[in-house]
């Protein structure tokens, strides 16, 4: 049996009617830029995010480049971000003009340790980048103590973790409720995806919040005033009616996810070459990636290849190691957990509409692999 990584037509099946009438709905108006959903949308995420201000964007890497553009960083200034992460994290902090400080992970969490990121702290640093990998978050208390202490802002990359949640102190707190900004990525294949690319800021501070917006439109709160540079970095409304409609499904989706989840590592329960993903007690895990450690990584991959089960590394390549960071000078070996995990990891499918059947699958060929 074929198995995709992930299966956005079976979604698109489930919503075809609903979402076909939010985008007509825009067509009729012609409300292609700004129109209500926009603001409707801003206003759902930050319910959803318990924040104060939500300012959409044309992507989840504009959502990290604006509020670093908006600090204004001067050459030399530092940016902590891990290494294990997607490339946007750190190209945002370039482009912004800053100068990316990678620190390591926890092993377990694949998630930056605040240790880590303290320790990278310097008279330099302007702000952290934190990034809730897989769609767990980081120990975001600690990390936001350790901000408020050195006086930095701090930006959550949420793009994988819309609906992600973490008990703090015995009350849920969600992505961008405890940083300066949190920061989401509408990408298609995305928890909440789009119909191309989005991108949405969450904050709880007024000042900051009309930063972003400035920043989002050419540097003016006034048409054909600037008081700075800035980007054109709008959502379209039509992305924004889709959003608006897949959003009602997210806590559905994302609760079938566990389920997956939670059925996947049953299934691999004493499969000593797959260490099935750990999950930090405090977090409420949205799984947009299931991502395992495995023996001999790269001939598994081949073989589940050769039997049509999808699969991904994510990230065969640390953002240290990256030929475009080599003037940074990191040599191999000064991220060692990261290091370990680029060779390591690989993430199954996951997503709501799997069925049992499928997920069948793709244990059995990974037992095979191993001779279990
Ligand atoms: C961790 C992380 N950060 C940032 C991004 C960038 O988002 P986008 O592709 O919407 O620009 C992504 C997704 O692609 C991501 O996974």
């Amino acid at each position: 049996m074929n198995v995709p990584l992930l299966d956005l037509q079976a979604q698109h099946r489930s919503i075809k009617d609903e979402v076909l009438a939010a985008v007509h709905s825009v067509i009729e108006r012609q409300a292609f830029i700004m129109g209500a959903e926009v603001a409707q949308l801003e206003q759902a995420v930050a319910k959803l995010t318990n924040t104060k201000h939500g300012v959409a964007c044309a992507s989840g890497t504009d959502a990290i480049l604006i509020p670093l553009r908006a600090l204004g960083l001067q050459p030399g200034d530092e940016v902590i971000a891990p290494a294990f992460t997607f490339f946007a994290t750190a190209g945002a902090i370039s482009n912004a003009g800053g100068k990316p400080v990678f620190v390591d992970i926890d092993p377990a969490t694949f998630n930056a340790s605040p240790a880590a990121i303290e320790a990278a702290i310097t008279p330099r640093t302007k702000a952290i980048v934190v990034v809730h990998l897989y769609g767990q978050m980081v120990e975001i208390e600690k990390i936001a103590a350790i901000a408020k202490k050195h006086g930095v802002v701090l930006v959550e990359d949420a793009a994988q973790a819309v609906g992600a949640r973490r008990k703090v102190d015995g009350q849920w707190r969600a992505i961008g409720e405890l940083g300066s900004v949190g920061t989401l990525s509408f990408f298609p294949t995305k928890n909440l995806g789009g119909w191309g690319d989005g991108g949405l800021m969450v904050t709880q501070d007024d000042g900051f919040a009309a930063k972003l917006k400035s920043q989002r439109l050419h540097g003016g709160t006034r048409e054909y005033y600037h008081d700075e540079v800035g980007l054109n970095s709008r959502l379209d409304t039509l992305q924004a009616a889709v959003l608006l409609t897949k959003l009602n499904h997210l806590a559905a989706w994302n609760t079938a996810r566990r389920r997956i989840a939670a059925r996947y590592d049953q299934l691999f329960a004493g499969l000593t070459p797959v260490v099935a993903p750990k999950v930090d007690a405090a977090n409420e895990h949205i799984y947009h990636q299931y991502t395992i450690r495995a023996e001999r990584r790269d001939q598994l991959t081949e073989h589940l290849k050769a039997k049509g089960i999808g699969h991904k590394v994510y990230y065969p390549l640390a953002l240290h190691q990256q030929p475009c960071f080599a003037f940074l000078g990191y040599k191999a070996g000064s991220l060692p957990v990261t290091e370990k995990a680029t060779a390591e990891v690989v993430s199954l499918p996951i997503y709501p509409e799997l069925t049992d059947a499928q997920q069948d699958a793709v244990v059995a060929a990974i037992k095979g692999f191993y001779g279990a």
